[in-house]
This record gives C-alpha cells, structure tokens and sequence, in this order.
C-alpha cells in the first residue's frame, strides 16, 4: 500500500501453505525489491499502473506480467488481439491461443501505441527516476522530528523501496486537529471520514458487502498519513513541507 510492502517471505509461506493464489498489485512499487528479489515476481500475476502519480507515467495505463502460459494466452485474447496475437514479440505457443481463441470474450482493453511507447522510453529512466525518489525520502525521513504526536514509520531492512511516498503515524491528536494539519498541507489521511482524493480503504467499497469488520487495520489506518512525493518535486518542496509539518506536529 502506497509503496509498502508487507513481509512477502511470510506471505508466500502463508500462500503455499493454504493454497492459496497470490496475485500481486505493484501499483506503487514498480522497481522495488524484497530481499534482492523484485517486488512483482512473487506472484502469478502481478499488475503495474503506469497512471500519473506511479513510477512509470503514461498518463493512464497499466500491465500486468506472469510467468503462466495459460494466464498469458488468456490475457492477450481478453485485450482484444483478434487473430492478430502472432504479432506480440513475447507470447506463448499459438497451439494455446487456437485453443481459447473462441473462449474468450475480446475487452478491447488493448495497450495503444502512444501509451506503449512512452512506457518504453519511461522504462529505461525508471532507475534514475527512483533515486531521486529515494533521495527525497531519505531527507524527509533526516528532517522530520518525532514527537509524541507524530512516529514514523521504520521500513523492513528487507525491502529496497523507491520512496514516492511517504508514511507516518499522528498519535494522540484530536480528529479535528488531524483534519486540519491534513487539509492544510495537503497530505492524506486514511482516517479521515470524509472520502477524499485516491484514499480508500477495504471497506469504502459498499459493493463488496463485507460484513467483517478489521479492527487493528482500522486503528492503524485511523492515524496514518500518507505524503505523497511528486516526481517533480525538489529537495527545497521536500524541506518546506517536512518544517511545516514538524511546526504542527510540536
Ligand atoms: C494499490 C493500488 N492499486 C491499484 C491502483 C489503480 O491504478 P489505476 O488507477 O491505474 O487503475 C492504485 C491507484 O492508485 C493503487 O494505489
């Protein structure tokens, strides 16, 4: 979530123990690893966003990777290939696609050229792109003061993360206090009642009908604050908002 990861050597383990299929949603750590191993390979499927606000920018857009025959075939007819699937450079054997081809409804949710090419000239900066990320982070991470009402959040020595995010926790504060200082500086509060912006959690989405209720998750989310870091942001942006948010948080 927002860049973090959870300990993916238990979550594997938990998955091969209950049988379980993971599938990976690396919308913000496309180019992060755990334990030297990228973020994204863990999975059967994994899926990248490549919107604005990720890693790779093509405005909108996303992909998805896997290492299945079967789920490749599948994907590329669902994206609407026609006949044409012999034209993907990477795909699997044609006797797959002969096979489905009249099984699988066409999506029309093909990757157009222009996406594809921006994506590919974005994929070979990526790595610089993420330091400057790590750089803001790092000094966001020096400059912030913990204080009784603001803790930060140390990351598993396990994870190589990018850093376009970044997370903390305002404790011991008033709602109201916390609406404020959010509002203001334009952070994101995952405890904030109002739906705003990107922010949701598991259940703002009525359509699910969930009827289990997480309590732990619902304190921790009660008080994280998300930063967002902009690719374009500067180490000045960066200082300015962390002295700001380190006047509110005395
Ligand atoms: C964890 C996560 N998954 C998926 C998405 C959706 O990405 P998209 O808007 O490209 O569908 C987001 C968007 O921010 C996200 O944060």
């Amino acid at each position: 979530m927002r860049g973090i990861v959870c300990d993916m050597d238990k979550l594997v383990n938990i998955c091969n123990k209950y049988n379980i299929i993971l599938i990976e949603d690396c919308a913000h750590t496309m180019n992060a690893k755990w334990n030297n191993k990228y973020v994204g390979t863990y999975g059967l499927i994994s899926c990248f966003s490549t919107q604005s606000n990720k890693h790779i920018d093509s405005g909108e857009g996303g992909l998805l990777i896997t290492n299945d025959d079967i789920i490749a075939t599948k994907t590329i007819l669902y994206s609407g290939s026609y006949k044409f699937y012999d034209k993907h450079i990477v795909k699997p054997n044609n006797d797959l696609f002969e096979k489905y081809f009249q099984y699988i409804p066409n999506l029309s949710c093909r990757m157009d050229n222009i996406r594809a090419k921006i994506i590919r000239k974005e994929l070979k900066i990526i790595n610089e792109k993420c330091s400057h990320w790590r750089k803001l982070y790092d000094i966001i991470d020096e400059n912030l003061i913990e204080t009784h009402t603001l803790k930060k959040i140390k990351q598993n020595k396990k994870y190589q993360f990018i850093g376009s995010y970044y997370l903390f926790y305002l404790i011991n504060m008033e709602y109201d206090k916390i609406q404020q200082i959010t509002s203001d500086l334009n952070l994101q509060w995952y405890g904030n009642n109002k739906l705003e912006g990107t922010i949701s959690k598991y259940n703002d989405f009525k359509f699910l009908k969930l009827k289990q209720t997480l309590p732990k998750t619902d304190e921790i989310l009660s008080k994280l604050i998300v930063l967002h870091i902009p690719y374009n942001y500067t180490e000045e942006i960066c200082l300015n908002l962390v002295n700001h948010i380190n006047k509110n948080s005395i």
